[in-house]
Parts: structure tokens; C-alpha cells; sequence
């Protein structure tokens, strides 16, 4: 299972680099036009979303509009070794610091941790199924999160992203609604 996984991770991955400079630009801003006109996005006060790192979609500017809307933004702060998750806020890119793999979180000692729950979180994934089945980096540590996370989740995906089918197992949980370039799919998990 692992191995299946990991040969799927390279695979979506090595899809995704093909992209070039400007389909990147182009299909990530119809994506991100998407999540600004949905309901959820425009009534949620507080917003979880990670820093990407390409190829992902680009969320730099979805978390500049989310602090132009007046929202709450929170990135999480992973513990590596419980591969558990927290989210505290962030209101500037000043807050955040490089740590394993280049990945940028919140600098632990200026940054407070989110004490409500998240209206919204965007979760990031490799690959995905029209069910809203993902395929993570390997660290399990949204399926840890979602497990009892309440809110709405959306994942934000490029149509290469999308596979039949993915190897699922017991702890992998859905998100409700995906975003692409040309639609928003709604998916059956809550
Ligand atoms: N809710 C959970 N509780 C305990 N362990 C989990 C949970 N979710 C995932 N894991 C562990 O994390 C590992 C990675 O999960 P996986 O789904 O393969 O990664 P990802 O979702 O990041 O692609 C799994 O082997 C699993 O043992
Ligand atoms: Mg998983």
C-alpha cells in the first residue's frame, strides 16, 4: 500500500511539473476565483490553509485575499513526531519561518494558536478522486486533523490531479468539495 502510494505521489508529481510558468498562473487564479465565489469562503471569518510549495497550487494570494476580506488566517504548526497538526494565526508572511523540506510554518514563539474552530480549511493533497478521496505527502497528518474536524474542508486541484481511482485505506478522509480551473465538484463527505 505504502509503495503503491508513493509510486502514485511521484507520479502526479512529476505531471504537475510539466506544467509551465504561465498554465500555472492562469489555472491557479480560475481556481482561486472559484474559492472566492463560493458562500462558505465569503461567510467564513476564520480560514486554515498551508503555505504551498511548487508545483501545488499557489496560496499566497488566497491568503492575501482572505487578510483583504478581513479574515482570520491560521497555518498549521506540525509536530513531526506525533505527526499531529495546530493552527495559529498568521497576519503577515513575517510570522512564518522555514523549518524540514523548505515548508514554511508559523513561527512558534509570535504566533498564537487558533482557539475556535476553522470555518473553512483548505486542504492540500497530490492527487484526488471526483469522491474527494486524496492522496497526501505521506505524513497522514490531515487524515489526523479531519478525524475530528467539524467545519467545512475543500481541497484546491488542477484537472491533472484527478485519478479514478487512488488506493484508500481505513483513515483516509474526503473532503467536501473540490476546486478546480473550470468548476467546483461537491462531493458526499462532511
Ligand atoms: N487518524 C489516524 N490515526 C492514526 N494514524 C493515522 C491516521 N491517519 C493516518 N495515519 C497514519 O499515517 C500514515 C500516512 O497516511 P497516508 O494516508 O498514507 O498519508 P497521506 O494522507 O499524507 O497521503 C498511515 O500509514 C497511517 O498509519
Ligand atoms: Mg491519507
Amino acid at each position: 500500500m505504502r509503495e503503491n502510494k508513493n509510486k502514485l505521489r511521484k507520479e502526479v508529481r512529476s505531471r504537475l511539473m510539466e506544467l509551465t510558468k504561465v498554465e500555472h498562473e492562469e489555472l491557479s487564479s480560475r481556481i482561486a476565483e472559484n474559492l472566492f465565489s463560493l458562500e462558505e469562503w465569503k461567510k467564513a471569518k476564520t480560514i486554515g490553509i498551508t503555505i504551498s510549495i511548487p508545483p501545488e497550487v499557489p496560496t499566497v494570494r488566497i491568503i492575501e485575499q482572505a487578510w483583504s476580506e478581513g479574515k482570520e488566517v491560521a497555518v498549521p504548526k506540525c509536530d513531526p513526531e506525533k505527526k499531529t497538526m495546530e493552527f495559529k494565526k498568521i497576519s503577515s508572511f513575517n510570522q512564518l519561518e522555514s523549518v524540514y523540506y523548505g515548508l514554511l510554518e508559523p513561527v512558534a514563539e509570535t504566533t498564537e494558536a487558533l482557539k475556535e474552530e476553522l470555518d473553512v480549511l483548505i486542504v492540500p493533497g497530490l492527487a484526488f478522486t471526483k469522491e474527494g478521496y486524496r492522496l497526501g505527502f505521506g505524513g497522514g497528518y490531515y487524515d489526523r486533523f479531519l478525524s475530528y474536524y467539524r467545519g467545512a474542508t475543500m481541497a484546491l486541484a488542477y484537472d491533472l490531479q484527478f485519478l479514478d481511482e487512488l488506493p484508500i485505506e481505513v483513515h483516509d478522509i474526503a473532503v467536501s468539495k473540490l476546486i478546480t480551473p473550470s468548476r467546483i465538484l461537491r462531493t458526499y463527505a462532511h
